[in-house]
């Protein structure tokens, strides 16, 4: 379990996934900037989850106090020689987001990687409009490496999308 001011992760196991978790793969404003899309089952999502394995993991944002399950954070495609991963993150519960929830979960799984998995960079991408995403990887110390152009279909568009790179000098934790 890692743990913050605000937030516990814990590992996400196949048994967790309930029918709200499945609602929140559904949910338009939720896949919008996704790779998955509607059509999301328990047994799409736990074959997706089981799939995840180690040193790769994916895991339950618990907020505290209350303990509340709001979404899932991972760190997948490890590669052992060049030191990355990728950062991927879903705030599934509505009224969870823009509270500073997905910021401090991704700082706390990237302390783990810099300290505990000895990566050299983490890598993550969004599409250019997803300003909460954008923001919170900028203030963790991500630097936009790249702008895919018109790279992410999304409500009748093509949209652009940024791909970035933190090292660990640059990274500035919020706990
Ligand atoms: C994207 C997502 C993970 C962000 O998590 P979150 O908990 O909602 O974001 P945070 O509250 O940590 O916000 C990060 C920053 O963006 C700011 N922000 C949020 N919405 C904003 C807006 N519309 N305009 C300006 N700033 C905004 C927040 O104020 C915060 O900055 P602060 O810490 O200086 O106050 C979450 O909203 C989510 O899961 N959305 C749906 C799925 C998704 O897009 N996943 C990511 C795919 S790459």
């Amino acid at each position: 379990m890692l743990e913050s001011s605000r937030v516990i992760l814990a590992p996400l196991d196949g048994e967790d996934i309930s029918d709200e978790h499945i609602q929140w793969f559904n949910d338009p404003a939720t896949f919008l900037y996704l790779g998955t899309k509607f059509g999301q089952t328990k047994s799409t999502v736990k074959a997706y989850v089981q799939s995840i394995k180690p040193p790769n993991l994916i895991c339950k944002i618990v907020v505290k106090p209350d303990h509340r399950y709001v979404g899932n954070i991972a760190l997948q495609h490890f590669d052992s020689v060049h030191r990355r991963m990728e950062l991927g993150i879903v705030v599934g519960v509505v009224d969870a987001r823009g509270k500073g929830i997905g910021k401090q979960a991704c700082s706390l799984i990237i302390k783990y990687a810099f300290e505990h998995l000895n990566m050299h960079k983490i890598t993550a991408g969004t599409v250019a409009e997803n300003i909460s995403m954008d923001k919170a990887f900028r203030d963790l110390g991500f630097k936009v490496e790249g702008r895919l152009l018109e790279h992410w279909y999304v409500e009748g568009k093509y949209h652009d999308v940024y791909r970035y790179g933190l090292l660990g000098p640059d990274f500035k934790p919020v706990l």
